[in-house]
């Protein structure tokens, strides 16, 4: 039976320590927006969470909720709006976009310095470098959960199943920079299977339930599962079979109590980085 990444005791620990505390120093409290245009509901839930957290820690927060019909235009003067205020340290608008909207056009517009997300592609080009600024933070606390395990990366064959900007891109960096041998596996890999049987460190984030399965891990592997996904009975799983995995994986997360409130709490740290530098 693998040992559980706990990322809900984690994330708290972190939330409620040091991020807390430093806030608490600043003449000014850090100041985080979140943008959300439309109704997706499960980016409201994310929404929800990230100034819930932000008002725990003690943070100035804003949630700008736009209708699902904002256009491009409009969503740019907000974002310059929010630019240009100090009192704004961090700046996040909740993905995915309405199709009617260019995100990556919108996100380039957002200041480099209040990018916490770490999508500008200054902040994606630094880590790249190995010269991290804001790093996304998935991957981010992902790193995080697997370094207050103590688990040593240097030499280990890791499998990043996904690509993605947000998380698989960024997320083998680090692991590369962690000096492991990363491989990196899409919806064009061949023999996913084979790949993922050699993985001492598995991380998953392609958003397809359950779609790594058990029997694939290797025994003492450790297993990362960013997935979250809801299924018709409106449970929760993510994109590795748990149940099948656990008793392989040396360490595996959970779905829901894994990475996900890792993710808000590098958002946090991030935003009290940025007002730390920007207060400096
Ligand atoms: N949608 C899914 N994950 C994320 C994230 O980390 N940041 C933002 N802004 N949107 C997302």
């Amino acid at each position: 039976m693998a040992n559980l990444l706990n990322g809900r005791v984690l994330a708290k620990k972190l939330n409620q320590g040091t991020v807390k505390v430093e806030a608490a120093k600043l003449a000014r409290k850090p100041g985080l927006a979140v943008v959300l245009v439309g109704e997706d509901a499960a980016s409201k839930v994310y929404v929800g969470r990230k100034t819930l957290v932000a008002s725990r820690v003690g943070f100035e927060h804003q949630q700008i909720t736009l209708p699902v019909e904002t256009s491009q235009a409009e969503l740019l003067s907000v974002i310059a709006g929010l630019n240009a205020d100090d009192a704004v340290d961090g700046i996040l608008v909740q993905l995915p976009l309405p199709k009617h909207i260019d995100g990556t056009f919108v996100l380039d517009t957002i200041a480099p310095e209040k990018d916490v997300d770490g999508f500008h592609p200054v902040n994606a080009g630094l880590l790249a470098q190995g010269r991290p600024r804001f790093v996304a933070c998935t991957p981010k606390g992902v790193m995080e959960l697997l370094r207050d395990a103590d688990l040593s990366l240097s030499g280990k064959s890791a499998v990043v199943v996904g690509r993605s900007n947000i998380v698989g891109r960024p997320m083998a960096q680090l692991l590369e920079q962690a000096n492991c041998t990363v491989t990196v596996c899409h919806s064009r890999t061949t023999d996913l299977e084979a790949r993922v049987r050699a993985a001492d460190v598995l991380v998953v984030a392609i958003g397809r339930p359950k779609a790594i399965v058990g029997d694939w891990v290797k025994p003492g592997a450790i297993v990362v599962d960013v997935g979250i996904n809801r299924l018709d009975d409106g449970s929760l799983c993510g994109d590795v079979d748990f149940e099948g995995a656990v008793d392989k994986a040396g360490w595996i997360t959970p779905v829901p109590g894994g990475v996900g409130p890792m993710t808000i709490a590098m958002l946090m740290a991030n935003t009290l980085a940025s007002a730390q530098a920007r207060q400096a």
